[in-house]
């Protein structure tokens, strides 16, 4: 995954690469390193560890230069060691490369490379690629962004990289394959060059999202210009950014997860302002209009993501199933990448994602495209690679999601969804007018409603304080509170490594149930609805064997306040909107259990934002 930010101009590019890597620090902290020419020499300084670290060890090294390449890693080859950080350097030392991504045929030529005499000084695949392109630079005597196209050309796999040569101090060159890359053009003759917009954005909102199998050469006299791999030159699209810097502060809170959880009345506002209104009764989706008709006539959807994306499109299948009667398959990414899945015409494929980033996804969504389908994408980041790919799509609106554990993308996708399954379900005529206008008003009226969820917080935080010793913890919830039961779970594990399990609440007694005793905490969502008495005799169940119940009820619950060992209010809502406030409960549990234990919350070990490797 790792985040890559680069620098050519006439300022200092330390301070301006420390910062970018601090804002790209989300997308990996195994390790983190820059290299920075100055006065012929390339100065190479990369620690084990986050950015602190390599800020902390190069206090007194000499960090001036107006040409810079930083990464901030998750390693894939090679442990997250200080040898194996990035930057690297060629043989002779003269060339330094930043890699986001995965050469899948390093081997290959690390054994071709190793007989001409390299010697290799870490275990990363990145390495090959910084050999390759000093080795063709002395056999073919070509510059440097000949070098690189050519040993790209010789490259499968994933790459988005950033080239400097103490050779040629001017230049700058940069490619990507799969994995994202945005050059920034300053104000002042200078040049960023990063993952994501967001250490580009206080500089300049002038930016070109490279594509895949582009090449960006950036000169000081000759500007920006993009090549094919094949050498053709091509005219950059030079894109305006609409992003706020405030976004991406922390603004007063103690950590981003708990910023985004707190924004989202505004966020889910966000999402649907301009899109819906109850008073005249319409819903629409401008991204996906001209693509209504299909969906009216389409026999199936099949919705493909990954993590908690795929949680949010298992909230979809019951929306689309119930209100627009449309058969819907939610997919991991992963796996229908590689099943040979049956596609057939008329097919419209989904594909969800945060970032817009993450490899499973962009996979499944290109085999899809190979054998004829719609693809659609529901996305945040704007200008990501699956919102470019996709014949159209709807984004979610949630400003940027800095915290690696999503919360504000997941009521954000949803609130996507439910706009999506209620156009086409009016246009379908599947919905009665009066549900159509009760529905949208309700969802007009969700907002305020998590406004409400959020004030649970002190007492959440007690509750979170009598289990934050658990090995363990199960969730359960029925209908489409049962994905609300696996995102409750997957937040908790990944930010508070404590062990828990989503289940349908009716699953439980074919196993799990055997896992229960007194120090078991059980999460349930027992809100108002068809499927309410039924958990409240998995709720007994539960009960019979001591577990511990922590219910998430409606307002006014007596019922299950008698059995539970604490209740949570969220406000009555329709049920299916209900997943949009239960879920708030759970991701303000697992944040303050992580923060008693003493957990990153928004930098969890081994993970990263976004996922561009398989
Ligand atoms: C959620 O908290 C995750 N860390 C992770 O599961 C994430 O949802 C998944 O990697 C998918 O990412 P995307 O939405 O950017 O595609
Ligand atoms: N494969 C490279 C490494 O392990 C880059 C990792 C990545 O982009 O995730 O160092």
């Amino acid at each position: 995954m790792c985040g890559i930010v680069a620098y050519l101009g006439k300022k200092e590019a330390y301070p301006i690469l420390i910062k970018g890597l601090e804002r790209l620090e989300y997308r990996g902290y195994d390790s983190a390193g820059v290299a920075l020419f100055n006065n012929g020499n390339l100065n190479l300084y990369k620690k084990q560890g986050k950015v602190a670290n390599l800020v902390e060890f190069a206090k007194d090294k000499d960090t001036s230069g107006s040409l810079g390449i930083a990464h901030t890693r998750w390693a894939t080859h090679g442990e997250p060691n200080d040898r194996n950080a990035h930057p690297h350097f060629s043989g002779n030392e003269s060339i330094a490369i930043i890699h986001n991504g995965i050469i899948e045929n390093y081997d290959v030529l690390k054994e071709e490379l190793k007989k001409r005499g390299y010697v290799f000084k870490s275990d990363t695949d990145t390495e090959v690629l910084v050999h390759l392109i000093e080795d063709i630079q002395k056999s073919e005597g070509v510059k440097l962004s000949e070098a690189v196209r050519m040993a790209l050309m010789n490259v499968t796999g994933a790459y988005a990289i950033c080239v400097i040569s103490k050779d040629d101090p001017n230049t700058l060159v940069a490619a990507r394959k799969s994995s994202p890359l945005v050059v920034g053009i300053g104000r002042e003759n200078d040049f960023y060059l990063a993952s994501d917009a967001t250490p580009i954005i206080e500089y300049t909102n002038k930016v070109v999202y490279l594509d895949d199998e582009e090449i960006a050469v950036v000169n000081l006299e000759k500007g920006l210009k993009i090549y094919s791999l094949q050498d053709e030159e091509k005219t950059p699209y030079v894109q305006e950014l609409e992003m706020q810097l405030e976004a991406l502060e922390k603004g007063g809170y103690e950590h981003f997860m708990l910023k985004e959880i707190h924004e989202q009345p505004r966020s889910i506002n966000d999402c649907f302002r301009g899109r819906l209104n109850s008073v005249e009764g319409w819903v629409e989706l401008g991204g996906i209009k001209e693509f209504e008709k299909k969906f009216t006539k389409a026999k199936r959807i099949v919705m493909v993501a990954c993590g908690t994306s795929w949680h949010a499109c298992l909230v979809g299948e019951y929306l689309f199933e119930d209100l627009a009667r449309i058969n819907v398959e939610v997919e991991y990414a992963s796996e229908f990448r590689y099943r040979n899945p049956i596609i057939e015409e008329g097919d419209i494929v989904i594909a969800v994602s945060q970032s817009g980033e993450t490899a499973d996804t962009l996979a499944a969504l290109e085999l899809a495209k190979s054998k004829g389908a719609i693809i659609l994408g529901i996305c945040n980041v704007v200008g990501s690679s699956i919102s470019r790919i996709t014949h159209a799509g709807s984004y979610t609106h949630a400003g940027p999601e800095i915290g690696v554990a999503s919360t504000k993308a997941f009521t954000a996708q949803v609130t996507v969804l439910t706009l999506m399954a209620l156009s086409i379900a009016k246009k379908k005529g599947t919905i009665s007018e009066s549900k159509f206008r009760t529905m949208l008003a309700e969802l007009e009226a969700i907002p305020a409603k998590v406004s409400e969820v959020l004030k649970t917080n002190d007492l959440i935080e007690k509750i979170s304080a009598q289990y934050k010793d658990a090995s363990n913890a199960l969730y359960l919830g029925r209908g489409s509170s049962f994905p609300v039961a696996l995102e409750g779970a997957l937040k908790l594990k990944e930010i508070s490594y404590i062990h828990a399990e989503g289940y349908p609440a009716a699953e439980m007694k074919h196993g799990p149930i055997a896992l229960i005793d007194d120090e078991m905490p059980v999460f349930v969502v027992a809100t108002e609805g068809p499927s309410y008495e039924k958990v409240v005799s998995n709720i007994q169940e539960v009960k019979a064997r001591k577990g511990k119940i922590i219910a998430v009820v409606t307002e006014g619950d007596t019922q299950v306040r008698e059995m539970a060992d604490s209740v949570i209010e969220i406000p009555a809502t329709d049920e299916h909107l209900v997943p949009l406030l239960a879920t708030i409960p759970f991701q303000l549990l697992s944040y303050h259990i992580a923060v008693m234990r003493g957990c990153n919350v928004d930098q969890p070990r081994n993970l990263a934002k976004s996922v561009t490797v398989e």
